[in-house]
């Protein structure tokens, strides 16, 4: 029987959520999409009149939401009324790394999956098809299948006619480029074993995505895959990164040998762009989701292969704060460091496991006093960050008092380097690429040095206004 799709619900409006479904609803205007949260202050912001004020910043969805909001794409906190209209539900809650219990440190935490699936089997009426979006575990599927097959038997006691189904239907969206990736995807993967149900969900993707885009397997190979594809992504940033390190012995230079083996097409160019390490709230917890399952099946060599990738990439965010605070003579104390970046890529607000933290507590750490700048990150979330109980007595009191705590945050470049002993380039946003340096060598306290991480920087112009240049994979002049 093919099922007819009206009502489309998704629960969790954050990064994935937001996004996938403002393009659903752009795309398909016949269909409703209502996107439902348990945060009401989350809600208020998708619906404040201001667009720039979204709780979430994507290059494109603004508009997006500017056309569909209120239409077909609404946003509330009324689970329970959204969860019994839907005929098909889209689960893009939050899974973050258990950090206490069994599989503490690396198994992702399933409590918000499984409260959402106990919400579906309570208040959902006749078919409903139950969508993961979220990146989960392998076998996720298994739970949410058991926790819905046992509202069943409770809802035959009481006579209400409830049926489900499962799909697996992973997001490869990248941040920064959301609204293009979802536009305009390599592939829509649907993992499921109920064929009318598959077809139901890839009716909704072809009504813009191609057939031949549209990937079906069984549920675990599509969980499985994606965990895979993070897995690789992220495994080819820690291998340009620690080739990264070598360069700077050798005298190569990294970008020329990243250059060199990204034109090998079997290789291929992308991802391979050495940086302070990956961020973003995927690539480690989904390595660290493999680690864990391959430990679970008894296959150490395997686990131990892809736990490499994730301590390669915290060796190298150290790294470079070690390297910065050599640079600076052996001591980083009571000098000031100003940070351009603390978003864990460009054209992003968001800032989780972004290198940025690691590096500013270390820092902090040494003693340093930041002078942060980020186009779009709200001083706010970097208080979060790097924690406003953090204590460090070398500071005056009045530093303390008007510097949260050992760091400033400035949204104008200029006054962020001023009078620094170090800029320290984290992110690669786009203004950071035409900064006047002639202007900051200025202002800067000598003798001054200027590290790219992310080699955006024209290290001529730098070092010609007489700063120090240091740039990620090929050292200093
Ligand atoms: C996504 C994926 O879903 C996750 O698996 C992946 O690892 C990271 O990316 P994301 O959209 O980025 O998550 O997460 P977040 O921005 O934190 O949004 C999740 C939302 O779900 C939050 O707004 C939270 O309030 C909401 N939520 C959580 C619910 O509505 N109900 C719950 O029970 C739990
Ligand atoms: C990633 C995957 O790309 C996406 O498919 C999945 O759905 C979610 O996880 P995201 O984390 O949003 O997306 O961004 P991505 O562009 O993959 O970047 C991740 C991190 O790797 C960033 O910190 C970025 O700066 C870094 N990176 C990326 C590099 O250091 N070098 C590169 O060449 C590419």
């Amino acid at each position: 029987m093919k099922y007819k799709i009206n009502n489309i619900c998704c629960i969790g409006a954050g990064y994935v959520g937001g996004p996938t479904m403002a393009v659903i609803a752009d795309k398909c205007p016949n269909l409703t999409v209502d996107v439902v949260d348990i945060n009401e202050e989350r809600i208020k912001q998708w619906n404040n009149k201001d667009l720039d004020r979204l709780p979430i910043f994507e290059p494109g969805l603004s508009e997006i939401v500017e056309r569909c909001r209120g239409r077909n794409l609404h946003f509330s906190n009324f689970i329970e009324e959204k969860i019994r209209n839907a005929d098909i539900i889209f689960i893009s809650v939050n899974t973050p790394t258990k950090t206490k219990g069994v599989g503490a440190g690396k198994a992702s935490d399933l409590k918000w999956v499984e409260a959402c699936a106990r919400q579906v089997a309570k208040y959902a009426i006749g078919h409903t098809i139950v969508v993961e979006k979220s990146t989960l575990p392998v076998r996720t599927a298994e739970v949410i299948r058991s926790i819905l097959d046992s509202s069943l038997k409770h809802n035959r006691k009481e006579n209400k006619s409830s049926t489900f189904d499962v799909l697996s239907n992973p997001e490869f969206l990248s941040e920064g480029s959301a609204i293009k990736d979802l536009n305009d995807p390599d592939r829509v993967l649907i993992g499921g074993e109920n064929t009318d149900s598959i077809e139901a969900l890839s009716d909704i993707y072809k009504n813009w995505v191609s057939k031949n885009k549209i990937l079906k397997t069984n549920v675990w190979s599509s969980e499985l895959a994606k965990l895979t594809s993070n897995a690789f992504l992220a495994q080819r940033i820690s291998s340009i990164n620690s080739i990264s390190a070598l360069c700077e012995k050798t005298g190569a230079d990294i970008r020329e040998v990243s250059r060199a083996i990204g034109s090998d097409s079997r290789i291929g160019s992308k991802f391979l762009e050495s940086g302070p390490g990956f961020g973003g709230s995927c690539f480690k917890k989904d390595i660290l989701n493999l680690v864990y399952l391959s430990e679970y099946f008894g296959l150490p060599e395997v686990a131990n292969f892809w736990e490499g990738v994730v301590k390669l990439n915290n060796w190298h965010q150290h790294r470079i704060s070690k390297l910065i605070v050599k640079r600076l003579f052996g001591t980083v104390s009571n000098k000031k460091i100003c940070i351009l970046g603390f978003s864990f890529k460009a054209d992003t607000n968001d800032t989780r496991e972004s290198s940025s933290i690691a590096i500013c507590k270390d820092l902090l750490e040494e003693g340093a006093f930041l002078k942060i700048n980020d186009p779009k990150v709200d001083p706010d979330q970097i208080t979060k960050d790097l924690d406003i109980n953090y204590q460090n007595d070398i500071y005056t009191s009045e530093q303390k008092s008007t510097a949260n705590e050992g760091w400033s945050f400035h949204r104008n470049i200029y006054e962020c380097a001023e009078d620094v002993d170090a800029v320290v380039v984290l992110t690669e946003w786009e203004e950071y690429k035409n900064i006047n340096w002639e202007l900051i060598s200025k202002s800067m306290r000598k003798p001054a040095w200027v590290f790219d991480a992310r080699s955006i920087l024209n290290s001529k112009k730098v070092s010609s206004t007489g700063l120090n240049f240091w740039r990620l994979g090929k050292g200093s002049k």
